[in-house]
This record gives structure tokens, C-alpha cells and sequence, in this order.
């Protein structure tokens, strides 16, 4: 039986690279030189990299056109994310004595429903980069319970992580996606930022960033990411410690999405 909605999608997505052929004159020599990129970019292995790069962004902006006006933005999940992060009683991350300059960072704030109500014992997760741009359990050397962790709200709703502050990295740039984004004059570097995952019974799960005003990258995504100005952060610092204050706000679940 055919599938109408991949029938759909797929004719307007070839629709709309017709469309581009058209409007750019594409010559039969650009045509097949794109087909050998393609296969080259397959064959790197590199089929996810290059996808997200282009269009994770994208299918972000769907989640948060089709979202509760109250609820906080989405951001993307990116590659690095991982369940099984160590349940921190106190928040406190594990970092590595190794890096001796890096600067103390607290996250911390509220989860609430759209009507402003704190909720407790929400699940936060929090993953973020080394002061080198690495992730645990991700890159040699940081072992898999650094830098991540989860919490729950308490019954104010309010969540805290202790961490250390994370740095702009470059996406895997020795591959095709990386030429490819330097031929097109473009860099590979994501801004600093802080990954938040909250889960709560009844309501949508929310993947969201935070950034650093300060970071070059903040405004240049090369992923072109979401960056919502509420989640730049000013530089604030409390007893040395960096603090990023991010309330969360989440919306109950679709009844579709529930029984899916
Ligand atoms: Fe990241």
C-alpha cells in the first residue's frame, strides 16, 4: 500500500532541489560533481555529520513552530548526548584536576508549566564540554561520568549543576564536511554552549542550549543553530563561579504523542 505521506514529503523535497536547479543554472559538470561529493561524503561515513550540519536546525525550528508560545525554545540535541549519566545527588559534576585554569560554572533555575506553576522531581539532564572542547564517554581521556549528569527538581521546582565552563569547538573537520564548509568559505566552530535535557511524565520533553555572550561563535553557528537571546548569558560571577540562571518551562504532551 503506498505511503501518502512519504510520497508527499519526498516529492516536495525533490521539488525543491528542481527548483534550485533551475534558479542556478546548474551545468550538467556541476550536477555530476555534486553526485561524486555525495558519494564521497557517504563513503567518509560522514552521512550524519553533514545532514545535521545543514538541517538539524531546521527540524528544531518545526518543534518550536508547532510548540506552546509559554514553553522555552528548543535547541538541537547534537551527537553527544547520553542516558546513562550518572545521577548527581548534589549536582556536582566530576570534572578533571587536569585543567588547571578552568573557570567554575553553575546552572541552575526553575522548571515550570506554561502557566508559570513549578513542577518537582523533574528529570534534568546537563552534558557539557571540557575547557579543551571534549565530552565524556565521547573523546579519549575524559571517562564517561565527566562533565554530565542528572538531577531532580526540588519541591520548589529549582535544579542546580556545578560544572566548569565549556569552550567553542569545531565539529570533526578533516572530512568532506569539513572541506566542503571551507570551500563554501564558511568555519566548523559551534559556539560555547550547555546542553539541557528535561523529562517529565505527561509533558513533551525539552532539548535545549545555553551560550555565553562573550563567545565569538555565539552569533556565527556553523550549524546555524537556534541561539534564543534568552539563553545568551551576560557574564555573571558569584564567588568566582560563572552562574547561567535558566528557567525552564515545558508543556503537557500531546494526547497523539501520549499514545504513540
Ligand atoms: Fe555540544
Amino acid at each position: 500500500m503506498a505511503n501518502n505521506r512519504l510520497d508527499q514529503v519526498v516529492s516536495t523535497i525533490v521539488e525543491a532541489v528542481r527548483g534550485a536547479v533551475r534558479d542556478e543554472n546548474i551545468s550538467f559538470e556541476e550536477y555530476r560533481a555534486a553526485i561524486g561529493y555525495m558519494m564521497k561524503i557517504a563513503e567518509s561515513g560522514e552521512l550524519p555529520l553533514f545532514i545535521d550540519v545543514f538541517l538539524n536546525t531546521s527540524i528544531v525550528s518545526v518543534i518550536n513552530q508547532n510548540a506552546h508560545p509559554a514553553a522555552s525554545p528548543s535547541d538541537m540535541e547534537g551527537p553527544y548526548f547520553l542516558d546513562s549519566a550518572p545521577v548527581l545527588e548534589d549536582g556536582k559534576m566530576k570534572t578533571m584536576d587536569a585543567y588547571a585554569d578552568d573557570q567554575p560554572m553553575i546552572v541552575r533555575g526553575t522548571v515550570k508549566d506554561v502557566d508559570g506553576q513549578p513542577l518537582a522531581d523533574v528529570l534534568v539532564d546537563m552534558w557539557n564540554s571540557t575547557p579543551d572542547g571534549k565530552y565524556g564517554g565521547i573523546h579519549e581521556g575524559i571517562p564517561v561520568d565527566y562533565y554530565r549528569g542528572k538531577v531532580r527538581t526540588d519541591a520548589q521546582g529549582q535544579y542546580q549543576f556545578e560544572s566548569t565552563v565549556p569552550v567553542a569547538y569545531k565539529i570533526p573537520d578533516s572530512g568532506p564536511t569539513g572541506a566542503l564548509l571551507e570551500m563554501m568559505g564558511r568555519h566548523s566552530w559551534r559556539p560555547a554552549h550547555v546542553h539541557l535535557k528535561v523529562r517529565h511524565p505527561g509533558y513533551r520533553d525539552l532539548t535545549t542550549q545555553l551560550y555565553f555572550a562573550e563567545d565569538e561563535y555565539t552569533h556565527s553557528d556553523c550549524c546555524e543553530g537556534i541561539v534564543p537571546e534568552q539563553f545568551i548569558y551576560p557574564e555573571l560571577i558569584e564567588d568566582g563561579k560563572r552562574v547561567l540562571e535558566a528557567d525552564l518551562v515545558i508543556e503537557p504532551q500531546a494526547e497523539s504523542q501520549m499514545a504513540a
